[in-house]
């Protein structure tokens, strides 16, 4: 049919606008074909990375937004500043792009003449990467826009290898990270991220995912990719009023796996932060009744085996004061667990403690010992009973000065509850429009009460956190959780792919340091103890939990030290060097000192990886405090324990040659000698 789309020879293409990055790295190219239908594509280097790749939409209450187009208007503008973070991996991060602005509109249908149907493309191209997206007019007739179908592809322009979590699976993105030829995948998850056959790497996400439904990436043809909008269950995937702007469709793409986590292109594609002062947002260490739950020692619920006892969480609360962690987390401290939770939730009160848990009490206590409580709100994903106690629950946290909430969304697949219209509930999607919008409530809410957020099954991370720092972290991912009942338990080279698929988007509460290395039932870590360490360098969250239990960082003080010593809050951040799935060594600069602290993690493949120090400063000695695999150290066997603390004097013109064990780690401070 000669209005097929991908039929069309490329000398009937016409290119309607251009622009390259500022360092021209990239380039981009908008055109339209005979039919008027909208594409784009990717140079690198002058290297075609994203070949011709469609734009439109289909749409559920007028004629599709695809094809017909003629250009209206096109402009490029230029822009280079630098922001500060709260709060993150960098202090300062430099926002520097050309943008290319393409305007078009229907010309054929009587309908879409009188109602003038256009759009704008928005492209922000970067020397590391590309962002688009959708500018839609308020519709003439006042009408909604009701999005089907998002038409925005990605033609890969070469053989690719993917690495890729499936969408619509798992709430909250807990799937085992896969690798496979792109043409092999399915409907995956973002960041989606691709080796092409040059070693150029891609990773596909998007930035600023607001009132809209988050896109999942569908595997269309061989290389080619097409965006597909999480459905809703009440009607199109996306109902919008007014004028309005999709999320950006991201392409971050770099020479290598390292470039790509260097990037910080979602962050500089969301809006500056709207929330103001936001020194009461402290990124910091936790500890809290939680390892005990999962190894099944304690319960959630009351009775005899209730964790959070005012007795336990006293023990936590000392335990941290002397520590030096500023966070204690008390799950189970509200009534309802009793119930199928998972499938329910409607029975959590968010207000009312058990009576063995008092609540004003702990908090003074832990005030008094310079430790907060972090809150617990577990949903089971009925946001429609939370959204009508969320105000109350965060007054409450607030009065008594609980400044953090963890948040939970245990549920299945497709069963989040959500309120009607009319009173009463339907089901959906956790990453739905609908979905999309009361995770931004409950972090927005809880800004008002100066409260942050830490989201478990949450929506994946779109950059959001720049918009709203309140937001600290998330889980969006398997965490060390599945060590202890997961089946299986994580692979050996979970965090190595986590790395530079998960941790694009953003910080993950991963909770590690299980220095004893067992989950319940005796289930065995696929880690060395120097990995443990290493993790709270190589996985960001500015809020990260040490989530041992107490009895076993008593058997491991000398491993326990660097848990103690390594902050959560970075100046700066280098990736030294990484293969996707296979290792990566990170540095990453304190905010607060002149410490620089190094993890390295490897797959199940022992390996020597030559560290050069140059990031350090010029001219000064530091002190390297080493915790490293020992010779025999191996995940598979006893000696997974062996690990080797040392201290070398070293320079920023030194190279470390240090062996990383088979599902090994290595971890390091550096200090400024005195
Ligand atoms: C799953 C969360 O990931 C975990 O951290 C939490 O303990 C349980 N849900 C209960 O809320």
């Amino acid at each position: 049919m000669f209005s097929s789309y991908i039929a069309m020879p490329a000398w009937a293409q016409q290119v309607v606008a251009s622009a390259a990055s500022p360092g021209n790295v990239l380039s981009v190219e908008v055109q339209i074909d005979p039919m008027g239908k909208l594409a784009y594509d990717v140079k690198r280097k002058g290297k075609e990375v994203i070949g011709l790749s469609r734009l439109g939409f289909n749409l559920a209450n007028a004629p599709k937004l695809d094809g017909n187009f003629k250009l209206v208007n096109k402009g490029v503008s230029d822009h280079d500043d630098t922001w500060e973070q709260p709060w993150g991996e960098r202090r300062y991060v430099r926002n520097h792009y050309r943008e290319l602005r393409v305007e078009v509109a229907q010309d054929t249908a009587e309908q879409s003449k009188r109602l003038k149907r256009g759009l704008t493309v928005v492209f922000r191209i970067y020397d590391d990467g590309v962002g688009f997206r959708y500018e839609f007019p308020a519709q003439p007739d006042g009408r909604d826009v009701a999005i089907s179908d998002e038409l925005t592809e990605f033609a890969v322009a070469q053989p690719a290898t993917a690495w890729w979590i499936p969408a619509g699976e798992l709430p909250g993105l807990e799937e085992l990270v896969q690798k496979a030829p792109l043409k092999e995948i399915g409907t995956a998850n973002s960041p989606l991220t691709v080796r092409l056959e040059d070693g150029t790497h891609i990773a596909f996400h998007e930035a600023a995912l607001v009132d809209y439904a988050s896109m999942w990436i569908r595997k269309v043809e061989g290389q080619k990719l097409r965006a597909q909008l999480a459905p809703s269950t009440t009607g199109p995937s996306v109902v919008r009023k007014g004028s309005f702007t999709t999320p950006w469709r991201t392409m971050r793409i770099a020479d290598d796996a390292a470039g790509l986590y260097m990037s910080d292109l979602e962050l500089n594609l969301n809006e500056p932060n709207k929330l103001g002062d936001v020194s009461w947002v402290k990124p910091s260490k936790f500890v809290g009744v939680w390892w005990g739950m999962h190894l099944q020692q304690t319960t959630w619920n009351a009775g005899p085996k209730h964790g959070a006892t005012t007795a336990n969480t006293e023990r936590y609360i000392d335990f941290a004061a002397r520590n030096g962690f500023r966070g204690v987390l008390v799950e189970g401290w509200n009534k309802g667990w009793e119930s199928d939770w998972g499938h329910g939730g409607a029975d959590f009160s968010f207000t009312q403690a058990y009576p063995d848990f008092d609540l004003p009490a702990l908090s003074t206590y832990a005030q008094q010992k310079g430790v907060r409580l972090i809150g617990h709100h577990e949903t089971g994903g009925n946001v429609a009973a939370y959204e009508k106690q969320m105000d109350a629950a965060y007054k409450l946290y607030a009065q008594l000065g609980v400044d953090s909430v963890k948040s939970g969304y245990v549920h299945e697949a497709g069963t989040m509850q959500f309120p009607s219209a009319g009173g009463g509930i339907h089901y959906g999607n956790y990453d739905s429009q609908e979905g999309v919008r009361h995770f931004v409530k409950a972090v927005t809410e809880a800004a008002r009460y100066k409260i942050a957020v830490d989201t478990h099954e949450p929506v994946k991370d779109t950059g959001l956190r720049r918009t709203y720092p309140n937001w600290l972290s998330r889980e969006g991912a398997r965490g060390v959780e599945y060590n202890a009942w997961g089946n299986p338990v994580n692979p050996v080279d979970h965090e190595v792919k986590l790395v530079f698929t998960r941790m694009l988007s953003g910080p993950m509460d991963y909770t590690p340091g299980v220095l004893s290395l067992v989950g319940a039932d005796n289930k065995v870590f696929n880690s060395t103890q120097a990995k443990q360490l290493a993790n709270f360098v190589v996985i960001y969250s500015p809020i990260v939990m040490a989530a041992d239990i107490p009895e076993n960082y008593a058997k491991y003080p000398a491993a326990f030290k660097f848990i103690r010593d390594v902050p959560t809050d970075w100046a700066d951040t280098r990736v030294l060097n990484g293969a996707v799935g296979e290792y990566v060594t990170i540095a990453r600069k304190d905010r607060k000192s002149d410490d620089w602290y190094l993890g390295a993690v490897t797959d199940g493949q022992a390996r020597t990886v030559p560290l050069p120090l140059a990031f350090l400063e010029q001219g000064k000695q530091y002190v390297a405090e080493i915790y490293r695999d020992g010779d025999a150290a191996d995940y598979r066997n006893a000696h997974r324990f062996d690990l080797v603390i040392e201290k070398k004097t070293v320079t920023a013109g030194d190279t470390l040659q240090v062996r990383l064990a088979p599902g090994g780690g290595l971890a390091i401070r550096f200090s400024p000698q005195k």
